[in-house]
């Protein structure tokens, strides 16, 4: 698989999760509240695949050298990448602290959660987007072969230094678990 695939094929499991955060949403819009156990998973899946096996093989590693490549002519580009992985941590600081407040019988922690929640699932909406269709093209097109390869290589080496396949299996799980807890409505807490 090519460098760009990975980055491509980790974005399909994220935004899975988003769709699992989508719903949890709606339904506090709707006065339900999910479990914090469904909080938690999400919050570690953001940290362990997001963060640690995903944005950093892209800041640390392919953007970096697109950013060389291109001789700062795309720094506000990738700056902008940067800014948004970084919102996106910020936001579940947020909702980890609005989760392990007394959130049931607090109207405030919820309005965190919730703002956290949108703001989160739309900024890595649009992040994705554009690293879809703007930035994994130009790597394609600018980068020669060689230089897709030595990425593909540091891929793996950050890969299994960060706990490898098992550690992507171990958040596979995670994602489909978090789909299949936001089915059950056993998981809702009536929150008006
Ligand atoms: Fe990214
Ligand atoms: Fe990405």
């Amino acid at each position: 698989m090519r460098a760009t695939e990975i980055l491509i094929e980790e974005h399909v499991m994220i935004k899975q999760v988003l769709n699992s955060l989508s719903r949890a949403k709606e339904y506090i819009e709707n006065g339900k509240l999910p479990s914090k156990s469904f909080f938690e998973k999400a919050i570690r899946f953001s940290h362990d695949f997001s963060d640690k096996f995903h944005h950093f093989k892209e800041e640390f590693l392919m953007f970096g050298i697109l950013a060389q490549k291109k001789k700062g002519y795309l720094d506000w580009e990738i700056g902008a990448l940067r800014y948004q992985h970084e919102r996106c941590r910020k936001c579940i600081k947020e909702i980890e602290a609005a989760v392990n407040g007394n959130i049931e019988e607090n109207e405030i922690l919820t309005t965190t959660l919730l703002e956290n929640i949108a703001m989160y699932i739309s900024i890595l909406q649009r992040h994705i987007y554009q690293e879809d269709n703007v930035f994994l093209p130009m790597v394609e097109k600018l980068l020669p072969e060689e230089e897709k390869q030595f990425i593909l290589e540091q891929f793996s080496k950050e890969e299994d230094r960060i706990g490898g396949k098992n550690m992507y299996e171990s958040c596979k799980k995670l994602a489909d678990e978090l789909a299949a807890m936001i089915e059950d409505e056993n998981i809702l807490i009536e929150k008006t």
